[in-house]
């Protein structure tokens, strides 16, 4: 049977890093509070002329080079999204305008911190239905555009990044030991619209608008949805815990990922954060923390990894592959 196996990563991030110290300068909070409620103590921040597409192109230029192969070679791109250069085109097709690929096809999947998993669990149907062979898939924002700098609330929470996976069909045998993409499971329920959304758009209010948020009440949810999503994974494929090397999960909130990964019995060895660092990346999140772990040696060809994410919506997924 037909798998879509990991083949390259890679990441990029803005020139300018921004600390929680910077942050108190520009609203009234302290490094102490966004440590002990977040985990974060820096965050990226796009400057001019750094966009969703430049940082996509970074990571996926990255991608390309550690999988070894042109970017003439990919048939497919996926940029998971919330904050796109343009409402249209697509950010993916400015990304394949960059990188000098006029073949194939792209488009951007919007399920904002769930994007990746989203965009992840939709190439690998291209893959398996024999649509692509080689799908560049992209987790690039800029959320500092869409922040309110004035509300202390939101805008410590939230960074800039991109990262990317290139995905190869491949063949195995239908086991849990085949390399690649074992299972996805995706959910969505816009009932919780009103907790975490941008008050602006294009059909709505004509403008770009800000991130506003319910934080408390997206905590509430949060980790009974990751765990649901998590322990159907573990379901679909007659797996584990115990058989789980890595826990790669959207990175929103230290509390958020400690507290799914001892509901489901994940030691905290085994869960990669790179919250501390990047802050809150929105769709970028996973594949930034994919491209850490795997360029420092912890996750290694075989492994079994889990990605997971929640965000607005709300959206929340896991997905299942073998490194
Ligand atoms: N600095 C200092 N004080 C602050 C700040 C800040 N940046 N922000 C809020 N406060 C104050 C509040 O005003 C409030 O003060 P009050 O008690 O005098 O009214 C107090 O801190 C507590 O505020 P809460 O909102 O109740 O704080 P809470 O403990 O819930 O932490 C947080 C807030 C970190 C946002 C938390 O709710 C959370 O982690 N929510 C999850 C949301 C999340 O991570 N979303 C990311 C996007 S969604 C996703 O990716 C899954």
């Amino acid at each position: 049977m037909i798998r879509s196996i990991i083949r390259g990563y890679g990441a990029a991030l803005p020139k300018r890093v921004m600390t929680n110290q910077d942050i108190e300068a520009i609203v009234e909070t302290t490094d102490e509070w966004i440590v002990q409620r977040t985990g974060i103590k820096q965050r990226y921040i796009a400057g001019e002329g750094e966009t969703t597409s430049s940082l996509g192109e970074q990571a996926a230029r990255a991608a390309l080079e550690n999988a070894g192969i042109k970017p003439e070679e990919i048939d497919l791109i996926i940029v998971a999204t919330s904050t796109p250069d343009n409402t249209f085109p697509a950010t993916a097709v400015n990304i394949q305008n960059r990188l000098g690929i006029t073949s194939g096809f792209a488009f951007d999947v919007q399920a904002v911190c769930s994007g990746f998993v989203y965009a992840m669990a939709t190439a690998d149907l291209y893959i398996r239905g024999g649509m692509a062979k080689r799908v560049l898939v992209i987790g690039a924002e800029t959320f500092s555009r869409i922040l309110d700098w004035t509300d202390r609330t939101t805008c410590v929470l939230f960074g800039d990044g991109a990262g990317a996976v290139v995905l190869e069909a491949g063949e195995g045998e239908g086991k849990t030991s085949d390399r690649g993409v074992l299972t996805s499971n995706l959910r969505s329920d816009g009932s919780h619209k009103d907790k975490l959304y941008v008050d602006g758009g294009p059909s709505t209010t004509g403008t770009v608008g800000h991130l506003r948020m319910e934080g408390r009440e997206v905590f509430k949810h949060a980790v009974g949805m990751i765990t649901d999503v998590i322990e159907a994974a573990f379901e679909a494929t007659g797996t584990t815990a115990d058989d789980l090397d890595w826990l790669v999960p959207h990175q929103a909130n230290r509390r958020i990922i400690d507290g799914s990964a001892k509901k489901l019995g994940i030691p905290s060895e085994k869960v990669v954060i790179t919250v501390d660092q990047h802050g809150n990346t929105s769709a970028a999140s996973i594949p930034l923390a994919l491209a850490v772990a795997a360029a420092d040696g912890r996750i290694k060809k075989g492994d079994l990894v889990m990605l997971e994410a929640m965000g607005g919506g709300f959206t929340w997924g896991a997905v299942l592959l073998r490194w």
